[in-house]
């Protein structure tokens, strides 16, 4: 095989080690290669190595200038598509109401959905794609975005199609996940809500291929168990996978039943004990945290530490949302999960690239190494550990998505 493009004078090339998704301790496992370099054809890596061993000479070159390379970063839950703001919420909250009060009196979440519902089709594909364009500035070339703030078939309808367009208008790699986010305020409701979700909604989902992954949000103040088993169900009769929202607020069951289920990804975790920790570990379901949510909310930081030492599957998402963390930089949820829930610098960048995408069932993106994607950062200085030390502020260097440059 032949390159298109070499890239040369990399001062570090830095991929998480293996291959699949890294757990417990391997997290820390990183491939560096000092004085690399990269050879990349049809925006697929070739080889890599040290650039006194690179066989291909006199192709078109790249100068990273001395610089260290990471792989791109990977944001596996957003939920991006949204009309309106919350800023009312935030200020409710300053001033002492929390989170699920707010939800519960008919605000949060059911605020957005009104607002989301009342957005024009236009305006919200315009809105979502900004959103993936900050995403991208902060460091991401692959971005997850969530349905959710629809509720209807057709409110649910129109936020999948806005992400499909910016899937296919713009230039980051975007996964679409139909998100079935609260229940209907009206107790007796919820069961006609549910056979609309599973008899219409998802296999309508499936047969446009607007989706990969279906997500339940269990919680006290959303799905229970029970209901969120009857969605898993209608997801995977049709091919979709699943991943849950767990134990953000309680842990009410929802881990084991997405570990059953054989869940991609189990996503907060702020309120996981022992047995969740146990269980996931014990699992090949990612355990996704979210710091962007303990900082604007306050709630203790998910157990990354322990989970890790306990030898689960790691990553790591912005979580980006109006309420409960309007973080736009996977940047900062990599420099972050450092502060806030105890991982060393090296499980942070693994968290962030191979295991995110282990998340979202991707294994050809996360890692520099031959037969991947070339979506990588090239940084602006010689050592990668400045991407986890920066506190915010838009990624310094070049952004490669399938070895085109996109920043
Ligand atoms: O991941 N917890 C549920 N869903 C979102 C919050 C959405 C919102 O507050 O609008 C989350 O935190
Ligand atoms: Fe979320």
């Amino acid at each position: 095989m032949i390159p298109d493009t070499t890239y040369l004078n990399i001062s570090q090339l830095v991929s998480p080690g293996g291959t699949g998704a890294s757990r417990g301790s391997a997290m820390r496992d990183l491939d560096i290669i000092a004085d690399a370099a990269i050879a990349v054809d049809s925006g697929r890596i070739i080889w890599v190595g040290p650039e006194r061993d690179l066989p291909f000479k006199g192709f078109h070159e790249v100068d990273c200038d001395g610089s260290a390379v990471i792989p791109a970063l990977i944001d596996p839950h957003t939920h991006a598509a949204w009309g309106g703001d919350r800023y009312d919420d935030f200020e409710a909250r300053v001033a002492g109401v929390s989170y699920e009060t707010i939800l519960a009196r008919g605000g949060g979440i059911r605020r957005t959905i009104a607002m989301t519902t009342a957005t024009p089709a236009e305006d919200l594909y315009r809105l979502t794609r900004n959103r993936v364009e900050r995403l991208q500035l902060g460091g991401a070339a692959t971005v997850e975005v969530k349905s959710g703030y629809g509720f209807t078939r057709e409110g649910e309808l129109a936020s999948l199609e806005a992400i499909a367009r910016v899937a296919a208008e713009s230039a980051a790699r975007v996964v679409a996940t139909l998100l079935i986010h609260v229940p209907p305020v009206v107790a007796g409701e919820r069961a006609d809500y549910l056979d609309m979700v599973c008899r219409e909604l998802i296999p309508e989902v499936t047969e446009r291929g607007l989706a990969t992954a279906v997500d339940v949000f269990i919680e006290r103040e959303a799905f229970t168990v029970a209901e969120a088993e009857r969605i898993f169900a209608a997801a995977r009769g049709h091919g979709l996978a699943v991943k849950a929202h767990v134990d953000q607020f309680a842990a009410i069951g929802g881990v084991a039943l997405a570990i059953e289920h054989q869940a991609l990804s189990v996503d907060h975790l702020e309120a996981s004990g022992p047995g969740e920790i146990a269980a996931l570990a014990a699992s090949d379901t990612v355990a996704t945290i979210l710091p962007g949510v303990s900082l604007h909310l306050g709630l203790p930081a998910a157990p990354g530490r322990a989970l890790i030492d306990a030898g689960a599957i790691v990553a790591l998402g912005t979580d980006c949302n109006p309420g409960s963390s309007p973080l736009y930089s996977p940047q900062l949820a990599l420099a972050l999960a450092v502060r806030l829930n105890g991982l060393t610098l090296a499980e942070a960048l693994t968290a962030a690239t191979a295991n995110a995408a282990a998340a979202l069932g991707r294994f050809d993106i996360g890692r520099l190494a031959a037969g991947m994607h070339a979506d990588m950062i090239v940084l602006d200085g010689p050592d990668w550990r400045e991407i986890v030390d920066t506190l915010g502020g838009n990624v310094p260097g070049s952004l490669y998505i399938a070895g085109e440059e996109v920043w």
